[in-house]
């Protein structure tokens, strides 16, 4: 099978495009042909060795997978031929993925596999962040930085989901234009205005409920002071690449929350919570209250280029593979 393989750490073009064998499946597994992949920040950063974790290479980036089950296990109830989204540690970025049971997430068979693949990270991330760590309200208002990626994006359409109003931060032209075609309340362009004053002045001076943070660098702190009193501000990554420093005041005299989101981590130790989320991320999606469509679509081969996307500030929406 066709797959992306990462032998050495570093720039995205090091990435080869390698013929491989199909995995093959223990008792608890199942095999996915892949009919999409959903490609990420921190497949960018994880290539590089600049991840949370650091993998020794030889190996096949990609944590968020959607297809048709090929084969399985002897212990694995759900049948073959059946539609799912795949959460694989590693490997997503090949023809075929296999993967313990219980990191697949059933879906009915004529699920978009392009919002099938474009699901499991950013929304459950965001979603992760809204509900169960800034226990979001009906009617709060969100600032989202970044908006206009992915992160962003899926923060902007949960909000409206969730009934929140967002303002969007955004640092282009283009940018500005995708997040409104999304339905963003307001926008700030923070590249030619001052993010903390325009917040205030659009909130009537009590500033935001929310922030959603996959930015870091100086803007932290301008959004942060631009919360309201009980404000939560999530920190999410730090695309930016400068890890911001808080002076701790801050949230005493605003009574401001600074918590911290790691998804992946909160998988692992809470799956039957993460499973609940998926049960009602997809039923957004079946209902038609969430229209996942991404808008950057690749081919295998051009994996390093959707990569080199991210770490120049150029990925706008979702970005998948499509085999
Ligand atoms: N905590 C978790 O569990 C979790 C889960 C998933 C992702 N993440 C992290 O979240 C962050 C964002 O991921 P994403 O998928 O939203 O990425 P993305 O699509 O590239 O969006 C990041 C946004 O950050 C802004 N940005 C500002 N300075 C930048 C720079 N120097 N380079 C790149 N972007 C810059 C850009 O918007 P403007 O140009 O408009 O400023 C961009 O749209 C990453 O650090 C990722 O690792 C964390």
């Amino acid at each position: 099978m066709k797959s992306v393989v990462c032998t050495k750490l570093g720039e995205p073009s090091l990435l080869e495009i390698k013929e491989i064998d199909k995995p093959s499946v223990t008792e608890e597994d199942v095999l996915i042909k892949v009919e999409a992949a959903g490609v990420n920040f921190p497949d960018a950063l994880l290539v590089q060795g600049k991840y949370q974790i650091v993998l020794d290479p030889p190996f096949t980036p990609g944590n968020e997978v959607c297809g048709v089950i090929e084969d399985k296990g002897a212990n694995v109830e759900i049948p073959i031929g059946s539609k799912v989204i795949g959460l694989p540690p590693v490997g997503g970025f090949a023809e075929y993925v296999a993967l313990n049971k219980n990191l697949v997430i059933p879906v009915n068979n004529d699920f978009d596999p392009l919002a099938g693949a474009s699901l499991p990270i950013n929304y459950g991330t965001t979603y992760y962040a809204l509900k169960r760590r800034a226990n979001a309200n009906n009617g709060e208002t969100l600032l989202v930085l970044g908006a206009s990626g992915g992160i962003g994006t899926a923060s902007i359409q949960l909000a409206q989901v969730m009934g929140l109003k967002t303002i969007c931060a955004v640092g282009s032209d283009d940018k500005e234009e995708y997040v409104k075609s999304l339905g963003a309340d307001e926008v700030v362009r923070y590249d030619q205005v001052d993010l903390k004053e325009t917040v205030k002045s659009l909130t009537g001076g009590k500033g935001v409920d929310i922030v959603m943070d996959p930015v870091g660098g100086e803007v932290s702190e301008q959004a942060l002071r631009a919360t309201a009193f009980n404000g939560r501000h999530l920190v999410i990554g730090f695309a930016n690449g400068e890890i911001p420093k808080i002076s701790l005041n801050l949230t005493l005299v605003k009574g401001v929350s600074i918590v911290g989101v790691w998804w992946g981590r909160w998988t692992n130790t809470s799956p039957k919570e993460t499973a609940e989320d998926f049960v009602e991320l997809v039923s957004f999606v079946n209902d038609n209250k969430l229209n996942i469509t991404p808008k950057n679509i690749y081919t295998l081969e051009e994996t390093s280029l959707a990569l080199d996307n991210f770490l120049n500030r150029k990925n706008i929406g979702k970005t998948v593979i499509k085999f």
